[in-house]
């Protein structure tokens, strides 16, 4: 690990999937208010993170302004805001000479950008990778890019989180823990369980195309892919999947759920990519299970493997029913266990200790007869009680606690 941050996964919110470049001071300030009034801060959603088209090129001495028109009292007051509220503050910019959306980019400048942040209290840095002048293509030449401002905001002294934007092109989760406390994996989440995308096979083989502009990755597109690659996440250096869409109405209630299961289990940072002004009692319900969250940021860090996939066509009608397992090891001993059905009906899950173990890639735990076991989303808040919170007239919960359901376990069959 580069540095002492994300010792677990980051937790927070970032303002892209929801609002692109509608950015501004009141968006960000008012999204924090709400965070903490709906209990999301103190269960763990800590980073704020704004993402492009903030800034409004450079001043005479060649430093990043902010746009005034955006942010009428500057980066430093919206910092102190956030950090008077129990909140770290993220900040955006661009590996190359230009963020994504054609704001200024901090290729060659990563130096002076990387002051400018420290100088606004910056705690964060997600770092993009668009009109990189060719300076991509290899992992040799990609990393020289994004160990340039590594470097930079070391220099700076302050303690910055390193949030790297690689879209999985360059094989990020093979040597980006030298370089960043985070790297996404794939090009960018599209608020669907399974839409297929030609744009992102996702496969995890060398050679694929996943570049950002035309990839829509579904949920199952990044988890078929992250099967392959997220072994190589370690306190301090996470493999991202990407921000949540929980909350954003392209997926239902259960499919909600899946995602949030799975990015939790396979310890990628959780950043919200909703609107929390408009986000309704199902999605609360899920952002703040306690016990999902625990398993992100267990202390041991070890991301959920799949051990194997099984098709069952028959039944499905899009032809993709499909269950996987996915399972790996808690501090402490436990274990977690995902029956993953990621097909398009409801289907009755049922198998044998030996038979969910059974492993094709992954690593099978030993089987111990004196299990117990939990339903991690038997007892979550209920939907009436999240809509109570988001009236004002309930409590939030504080912290994380446990809440789980124990199932009954017979002659090696949960039921
Ligand atoms: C590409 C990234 O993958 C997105 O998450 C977002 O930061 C956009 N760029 C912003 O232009």
């Amino acid at each position: 690990p580069i540095n002492d941050l994300a010792v677990t996964p980051q937790m927070g919110w970032n303002n892209w999937n929801a609002f692109a470049c509608s950015v501004n001071e009141h968006l960000l300030l008012s999204t924090a208010e709400k965070l903490a009034a709906v209990g999301l801060r103190d269960i763990g959603y800590q980073y704020i993170v704004l993402d492009d088209c903030w800034s409004l090129g450079r001043d005479e001495m060649g430093n990043l302004r902010y746009d005034p028109a955006k942010f009428p009292h500057g980066m430093k007051y919206v910092a102190d805001q956030l950090h008077s509220m129990g909140f770290l503050f993220g900040m955006y910019s661009d590996a190359g000479s230009y963020t994504c959306a054609r704001y200024a980019g901090s290729l060659g400048y990563e130096e002076q950008d990387a002051k400018t942040f420290a100088s606004w209290d910056v705690d964060y840095l997600k770092y993009d990778n668009c009109f990189n002048e060719g300076l991509s293509g290899s992992p040799k030449i990609t990393a020289e890019r994004f160990r340039a401002m590594k470097h930079a905001l070391k220099s700076t002294g302050r303690s910055i989180l390193y949030a790297m934007c690689n879209w999985g092109e360059d094989y990020p989760w093979k040597w980006a823990h030298t370089i960043a406390n985070s790297w996404r994996m794939s090009g960018d989440i599209y608020d669907s369980f399974d839409r297929p995308d030609p744009h992102c096979p996702c496969t995890g083989e060398e050679g694929y195309d996943c570049s950002y502009a035309g990839s829509h990755c579904s949920v199952m597109n990044i988890l078929n892919k992250a099967a392959y690659v997220v072994h190589t996440s370690m306190p301090g250096a996470w493999n991202d999947l990407d921000m949540l869409e929980v909350g954003n109405g392209g997926m239902d209630y259960e499919e909600y759920k899946t995602h949030f299961s799975m990015w939790a289990a396979l310890k990628s940072p959780l950043l919200m990519g909703n609107d929390v002004n408009t986000i309704d009692a199902k999605a609360i319900s899920i952002l703040s299970n306690p016990a999902v969250i625990a398993i992100n940021q267990d202390p041991a860090g070890m991301p959920v493997n799949r051990m194997w996939r099984y098709y069952v066509n028959d039944t499905d009608v899009y032809g993709q029913g499909e269950i996987q397992m996915w399972s790996g090891a808690l501090s402490g001993g436990d274990q977690v266990v995902i029956l993953l059905n990621a097909g398009n009906s409801a289907r009755m899950m049922n198998a044998t200790l030996e038979e969910i173990f059974r492993h094709e890639t992954g690593i099978a735990p030993e089987i111990k007869e004196d299990w117990d076991i939990y339903d991690l989303w038997a007892n979550r808040m209920d939907e009436a009680t999240a809509q109570t919170i988001l009236d004002g007239t309930g409590v939030a919960p504080a912290g994380v606690y446990y809440n789980v359901t124990e199932l009954s376990f017979k002659d090696g069959l949960a039921a």
